[in-house]
């Protein structure tokens, strides 16, 4: 840790005249310290999920007293092993807490404005301004780093935990998955190219006169509507292969255009009502679960931020 701590100083750029900066801007900013931690409770509260987190109040005084000295710590002028130490014990209680990394990172956010704030009013005169500013930066991106670096962790260690027979099988199932991708990639461009000849055909079939004006024109916006879903399925494909997730819903679309394009083609005719109220049932249920799986997948979106 000594070595990383000085490693990360020097990648930093962080140097002895940060530290004395920072040192000389104690007093000024030890003054905005209670203003600061009103404003970073409403701040954080704002998250869905803190009150989760900080939920008495028993917990919140001891985390407030705790933000108050992690802030004055940031204008110690003492930035050695045990500082680091601190720093990297916040993360892993942050971590075996499971609090979002997002929320970490956002109420990052608002300690530089704040502390940036504070700085350019109370030295706004000052010939050193600029090198405050960059020292003040340099010391919250390496809080940052320090607190963060616990997440990367945790996810490396649960890799590493990891036999070797189970990583060469995740690997393996990985190599295999993008293979499969990208035939599944290759047979929606040919369902979108069948989509283009559907279309023609229909066009074909109504400017032949081989079907009535009405049939025709519904067919042939059936058929549209299929090509439509065909592509937006290709994009989400494309959107998959680039590490998103699995698009569920533009299978469900393309179904259902396709069912529509039935339900045009049948509602000409009274001889296909109980047809089409059957279509029209499926639509239903299909068009239900589009929204309850789009619903699951914001709510766990959310989750992982
Ligand atoms: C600038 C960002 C933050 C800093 C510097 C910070 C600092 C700290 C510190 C110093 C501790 C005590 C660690 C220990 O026991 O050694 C702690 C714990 C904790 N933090 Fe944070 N925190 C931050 C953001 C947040 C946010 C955004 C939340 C929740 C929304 C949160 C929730 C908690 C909770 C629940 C604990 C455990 C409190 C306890 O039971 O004692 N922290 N944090």
């Amino acid at each position: 840790m000594p070595k990383q701590c000085d490693e990360i100083k020097s990648n930093y750029c962080f140097t002895n005249s940060d530290e004395k900066f920072l040192l000389q801007m104690r007093p000024e900013l030890e003054s905005c310290v209670d203003t600061f931690l009103d404003e970073f409770y409403k701040f954080i509260f704002k998250f869905e999920q803190s009150a989760e987190f900080l939920n008495d109040e028993k917990v919140i005084a001891r985390h407030r007293g705790m933000i108050r000295q992690w802030y004055l710590d940031l204008f110690s002028g003492t930035y050695d092993i045990s500082y680091f130490m601190k720093l990297y014990k916040i993360g892993e209680v942050h971590v075996r807490l499971g609090l979002p990394t997002h929320y970490v990172n956002a109420a990052f956010n608002f300690v530089r404005v704040f502390v940036l704030g504070c700085v350019q009013k109370k030295y706004q005169d000052d010939s050193n301004l600029t090198d405050r500013i960059k020292a003040v930066e340099r010391i919250i991106d390496i809080n940052l780093d320090v607190l963060t670096c616990s997440y990367r962790e945790e996810e490396l260690s649960r890799f590493l935990s990891l036999s070797k027979i189970e990583k060469g099988l995740l690997g393996f199932l990985k190599k295999v998955s993008s293979y499969f991708n990208y035939l599944l990639a290759g047979a929606l461009v040919m369902v979108a190219f069948f989509a283009i000849g559907l279309f023609g055909y229909d066009v074909y079939l109504l400017v032949s006169g081989e079907t009535n004006i009405e049939k025709g024109i519904l067919t042939t916006l059936g058929s549209l509507l299929i090509l439509w879903a065909a592509i937006e399925l290709i994009n989400d494909e494309m959107k998959h292969l680039r590490g998103g997730s699995f698009a569920l819903e533009a299978f469900i679309t393309l179904a259902i255009a396709a069912l529509i394009r039935k339900i045009l083609i049948y509602s000409l005719s009274s001889e296909h009502a109980t047809d089409v109220l059957m279509y029209g049932l499926l639509v239903l249920c299909l068009s239900v679960s589009y929204r309850v799986i789009s619903i699951k997948e914001k709510s766990s979106k959310k989750e992982t931020h």
